[in-house]
């Protein structure tokens, strides 16, 4: 099990390259599925949750094969709808795009259940709403997610809850239905946009991702392609997050501006500079933050997956701050965390009410997740002397190098 010790207290200073969005890349992975040939992709994160896919596309019979940098190829010609190892399906919650992925392809398809982070109740009855209207049968058994179709037709999808994951599933199924699927409130984040953009370029017909109602034109007839990953505004968002709360100067290159709107602008209300030009932000803060409200929103709104970083930048606020957790009612398992920093935060319901205290002071913590291990890192890039993080395997899965990353930054931080 690795660590990472952090020795906390220096302004973050220089420049750093944002790699590929992790929840883009865990999509068009399986979407390749779907080609008619060998797809290369490039700006792909080299994350844990990435590696455990391949090694999912490699079961089912894709030929994969990693070049040189961030550059990946995959030739699914030779997939087979076997069910794929569970121990590698319940590592991460992305797996459930399998089940789109080989329905459009095969009419068929046997997951297991995902895993994934435990940051409350993660159900998927709108993926399965969406598949049953295309005309799926689905069983769930002995933890197993069966489904087939013996011909799949378009359909009218209202999802319930704006679910980013529903969305892009019924995408990918939708592409092997017979007609136009229509599917309404839909995600508009743009991860859902990248999937969209992918199954375009190997010949696909989906029109209105973005908005909320996204159209999707089924039975393409697949090629190949070339797909560059989005860059990933949630490790620029916790970049930049880390920036500000170590009273730094860091510009991120490779980053969408618009992409991260949302966090900019929390930034500049806690009293942090935040430029934009092109395809690089700049972010400088040289004093106290100031407490601010923040609500988690799907996108356009804050983000969930940078809440937890936000509020151990906003836990040396100067003031209350109130964080209030729309999205996943179980994403605050970082406080209990963070007060042995010495933060002042209690949880009410869904709201997490921080009062800002002058210094946090280094302590032996634990990631219980992905976003909350890299609000841990954050705290401890403030907190006064050593902070020691166990459980760095959940950063692993999503964020690439992140050490790495903040060494080059000027951090004194190690991995062990
Ligand atoms: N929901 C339902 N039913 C469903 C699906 C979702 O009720 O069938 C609810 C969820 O309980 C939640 C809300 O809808 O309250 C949104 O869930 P969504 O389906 O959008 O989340 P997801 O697709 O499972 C993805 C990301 C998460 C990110 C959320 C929200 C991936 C692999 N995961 O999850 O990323 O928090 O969207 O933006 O894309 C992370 O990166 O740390 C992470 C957790």
């Amino acid at each position: 099990m690795a660590r990472l010790i952090v020795r906390g207290g220096r302004p973050l200073n220089g420049t750093v390259r944002v790699g590929g969005r992790k929840n883009a890349a865990v999509a068009v992975i399986p979407a390749a599925i779907l080609a008619g040939g060998p797809c290369t992709f490039e700006n792909v994160p080299d994350i844990a949750d990435v590696r455990t896919y391949l090694e999912i596309l490699r079961s089912l019979g894709a030929r994969v094969k990693l070049n040189s940098g961030s550059g990946l190829c995959i030739d699914p010609r030779a997939v087979r709808p076997v069910t794929p190892p569970d121990e590698l399906v319940k590592k991460m919650r992305a797996s459930y795009y399998l089940l789109g992925a080989l329905l459009a392809r095969f009419g068929t398809a046997a997951v297991a259940l995902p895993g994934g982070c435990d940051i409350g109740e993660r159900p998927i009855d709108q993926h399965l709403k969406g598949l049953k209207a295309l005309g799926v049968e689905v069983v769930i058994e002995h933890g197993l997610i069966k489904a087939r179709a013996d011909k799949l037709h378009a359909a009218l999808v209202y999802l319930d809850v704006t679910s980013v994951g529903a969305t892009i599933n019924i995408i990918l199924a939708a592409t092997g239905a017979e007609g136009v699927t229509v599917i309404e409130n839909a995600a508009r984040e743009p991860h859902v946009v990248d999937v969209a953009n992918f199954i375009n370029s190997i010949g696909g017909r989906v029109i209105g991702a973005g908005t909320d109602v996204v159209k999707v034109h089924g039975l393409i007839q697949p090629g190949s392609c070339h797909h560059s990953i989005i860059p990933d505004e949630i490790e620029a968002g916790t970049l930049m997050i880390a920036a500000a709360a170590t009273r730094g100067q860091v510009r991120l290159d490779s980053v969408i501006p618009k992409h991260l709107e949302p966090i900019s602008a929390k930034l500049r209300e806690v009293g942090a500079t935040v430029e934009e030009n092109g395809d690089y932000v700049l972010v400088r803060s040289n004093g106290r933050p100031k407490a601010v409200a923040i609500k988690t929103l799907p996108y356009p709104g804050f983000p969930t997956d940078a809440q937890q970083p936000m509020t151990a930048l906003l836990a040396t606020a100067d003031g209350t701050s109130l964080v209030t957790e729309s999205v996943w009612e179980g994403r605050f398992k970082h406080v209990d965390e963070l007060k042995r920093m010495g933060t002042k935060v209690r949880v009410e319901g869904r709201t997490a009410i921080i009062e800002g205290v002058e210094r946090l002071t280094g302590a032996h913590v634990t990631a219980t997740d992905l976003r909350a291990g890299a609000a841990l890192v954050v705290a401890g890039l403030v907190a006064e002397g050593e902070t020691v993080i166990e459980g760095i395997e959940y950063v692993d899965r999503g964020y690439e190098r992140l050490d790495v990353k903040l060494r080059g930054l000027g951090a004194d931080i190690r991995r062990e």
